[in-house]
C-alpha cells in the first residue's frame, strides 16, 4: 500500500478506535464465561504469545484502562512474546503464532480493512464530537496509544522529568495525578535506563535482586531472564494496580523489557530497603514487644490493603499475595514492615466474580501453603479461599516474629515454621502428613502467656491456622486486634 493510502487508512482506523473508546469492548477470553470479557469504557482487548517450555502458549483476555496506563504490557520483546492490544469488539480472537518474520500486524489490518469499508459511514458522523472532547480533555486518543507501542521510539524524558527531581517527588507526582496506578512508561524506562547496579541483595527464584544508585538515591532492581518473562510481566501488572500504593506494601518504582540484541533484560525496580527482609532481619535481631507490635501491625495493614476491594473509578480490586512468608516481608528503616514479591498475586474481578489467575503457574511456598493447598481441596472459583490461605500463611510469619520478641532478656532462636517436624526442602507430601493428617501447628511458648503482647499474639495465630479456612479471622480482623495492642499498658512502658 502506498504511504498516501497507508496514512489515511491509519486516520479511520483511529477514528474507529475512537468511537470504540466510548464504552467496554467485547473480547475474546477462553477463561471467562461465554468465552468473552467486556473491559471498562476505555479498555484494550489483549492477545498474546508466550513461549513456554518450547511450547507456544496464547492468552486472550481483557485489558483495563489502568493496566493500559503502564502500556508496558502493550510491548513485544523478539522470539519471546508477542502481544497485542486493539481497541475493537473480538479484534483479539485471530491466533498470534511467534515464527512468523512480521509481526502479526499485516492479517490484522487487512481484517479490519473490511471493517472500515462497513463502519466509516456511521463513524463520521460520531467523530467530529468525540475527537472535540478528545482534544478538549487532553486525554491520550487511540492514535497516541498506538504510536507510543514502538519500543524504539526515543525518550523524550527531558519533556516528562525535570532533573532534579528525587524519586519520593515524582512518585507523589504520580500518586497526587489522578491514574493512581503507575508512572508513566517514558518515565519508568528513563529511570531504570539511568540507573547503576552496585552489589547484589538478595536472590529469589527469578533471578537476582540488586541494590542500585539512582541519582544518588539506593533503588532495589530485581532482574528475570528472558525465561521469566510471564513472571515479571505479571509482577510489574499487580504493582500498577490502580491505588495498590501503601506504606505496608513495597513501593514500585519502575519496569523495563531492554532488549540488548541477543536477549531481554526485564528489570522490576522498587523502593530499596536496607533491613532486607523479615527473615534476615528476624535472623540477625530480636525485637522488642514495641517492636514486634510495630512489624505485625504493618504487615497486617499491608494485607488488609491488599485483600479489601475498594469501589469506585478510584478504587483496586481485591487481592490476594499467594506467597505470604518472613522472605517476602521487607523491613523498613522505621520499623514497619512492606510486603514484596507480588508475582503469584490474584486480582478479583467481582463485577464478573472471575479471578484472574496469573499465566504462570507457580505456587507458592511449601512450608507456607494452607492445609487446603496441601490436599488441594480449595475451591479455586472462590475468591475468598485466596485470602484465607493468606491468613494461615500470616500466622506463620507472626509466630516466626513472636518467637524473636524478647521480654525481659528471654526470647526464641530463630526458626522457620514446622522446623522441628519436617526436613529442611519440605515436600507437599511431607508438609501434608504434617499439617493435614497429624493436624499439627508450630507450637506457642508457655511463656507468651506472662506478656500480654505475646499471650494475643499466640492467640491471633490460632485463630489463623484453624483447618477450616471459613472460621480463620480476616486481615481486617487481625489488623484490628493487633492495633489495639499497640494501645495496651505493656507495649507502652
Ligand atoms: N526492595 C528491596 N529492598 C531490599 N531487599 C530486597 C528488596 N526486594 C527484594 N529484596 C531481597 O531479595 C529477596 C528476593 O526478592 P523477591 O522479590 O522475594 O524475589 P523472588 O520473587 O525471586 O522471591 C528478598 O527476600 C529480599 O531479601
Ligand atoms: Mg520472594
Amino acid at each position: 500500500m502506498t504511504d498516501p493510502g497507508k496514512q489515511s487508512l491509519q486516520v479511520v482506523l483511529v477514528l474507529l478506535c475512537v468511537c470504540q473508546l466510548t464504552s467496554g469492548l467485547k473480547c475474546a477470553c477462553p477463561l471467562c464465561t461465554n468465552h468473552t470479557c467486556e473491559t471498562a469504557p476505555d479498555g484494550a482487548c489483549w492477545n498474546s504469545v508466550m513461549l513456554i517450555d518450547g511450547k507456544e502458549e496464547t492468552v486472550k483476555s481483557c485489558l483495563s484502562p489502568s493496566e493500559m496506563k503502564g502500556q508496558v504490557f502493550c510491548y513485544s520483546s523478539k522470539n519471546v512474546s508477542k502481544r497485542n492490544c486493539c481497541f475493537t469488539d473480538f479484534c483479539n480472537n485471530e491466533t498470534l503464532h511467534l515464527h512468523s518474520e512480521r509481526p502479526s500486524e499485516e492479517p490484522g489490518w487487512s481484517g479490519l480493512q473490511l471493517t472500515v469499508v462497513i463502519l466509516v459511514p456511521c463513524c463520521l458522523l460520531c467523530l467530529g464530537v468525540l475527537l472535540g472532547v478528545c482534544l478538549v480533555q487532553g486525554h491520550h486518543c487511540a492514535y497516541g496509544r498506538a504510536h507510543k507501542q514502538d519500543p524504539e521510539e526515543p525518550l523524550d524524558d527531558q519533556m516528562l522529568m525535570s532533573p532534579d527531581k528525587c524519586l519520593k517527588e515524582l512518585i507523589y507526582d504520580m500518586s497526587t495525578s489522578g491514574s493512581g496506578s503507575g508512572l508513566p512508561l517514558l518515565v519508568q524506562r528513563t529511570i531504570a535506563r539511568t540507573i547503576v547496579l552496585q552489589e547484589t541483595i538478595g536472590k529469589g527464584r527469578f533471578g537476582e535482586v540488586w541494590r542500585g544508585k539512582w541519582r544518588g538515591e539506593d533503588v532495589a532492581v530485581k532482574i528475570f531472564s528472558s525465561r521469566d518473562e510471564r513472571s515479571w510481566f505479571r509482577e510489574a501488572e499487580i504493582y500498577q494496580t490502580i491505588m495498590l500504593r501503601h506504606e505496608n506494601i513495597l513501593g514500585f518504582i519502575a519496569a523495563d523489557n531492554k532488549d540488548n540484541g541477543s536477549w531481554t533484560q526485564l528489570w522490576l525496580v522498587s523502593e530499596y530497603h536496607e533491613h532486607g527482609s523479615l527473615y534476615d532481619y528476624l535472623n540477625r535481631y530480636t525485637v522488642s514487644v514495641e517492636g514486634m507490635v510495630v512489624l505485625a501491625l504493618s504487615i497486617a495493614s499491608g494485607l488488609a490493603h491488599l485483600h479489601m476491594e475498594i469501589i469506585g473509578t478510584q478504587g483496586k480490586p481485591a487481592i490476594a499475595h499467594r506467597d505470604l512468608k518472613s522472605k517476602n516481608v521487607l523491613v523498613k528503616k522505621n520499623g514497619m514492615a512492606a510486603i514484596a514479591d507480588l508475582g503469584l498475586a490474584v486480582k478479583h474481578n467481582s463485577s464478573t466474580n472471575t479471578i484472574d489467575i496469573p499465566f504462570n503457574h507457580r505456587v507458592g511456598t511449601k512450608r507456607y501453603m494452607a492445609p487446603e493447598i496441601l490436599d488441594e481441596s480449595i475451591n479455586l472459583n472462590n475468591f475468598e479461599s485466596f485470602k484465607r490461605a493468606d491468613i494461615y500463611s500470616l500466622g506463620l510469619v507472626f509466630w516466626e516474629l513472636a518467637r524473636r520478641c524478647s521480654v525481659r532478656g528471654l526470647h526464641e532462636d530463630f526458626q522457620l515454621p514446622y522446623y522441628d517436624m519436617v526436613p529442611s526442602d519440605p515436600s507437599i507430601e511431607d508438609m501434608k502428613k504434617v499439617v493435614c493428617d497429624q493436624k499439627l501447628r508450630p507450637s506457642i511458648p508457655n511463656q507468651w502467656q506472662s506478656c500480654e503482647a505475646l499471650r494475643v499474639m499466640g492467640k491471633l495465630m490460632r485463630e489463623c491456622w484453624y483447618a477450616n479456612s471459613a472460621a480463620r479471622l480476616t486481615a481486617l480482623r487481625v489488623k484490628k486486634t493487633v492495633s489495639q495492642l499497640s494501645e495496651t499498658k505493656d507495649v507502652k512502658d
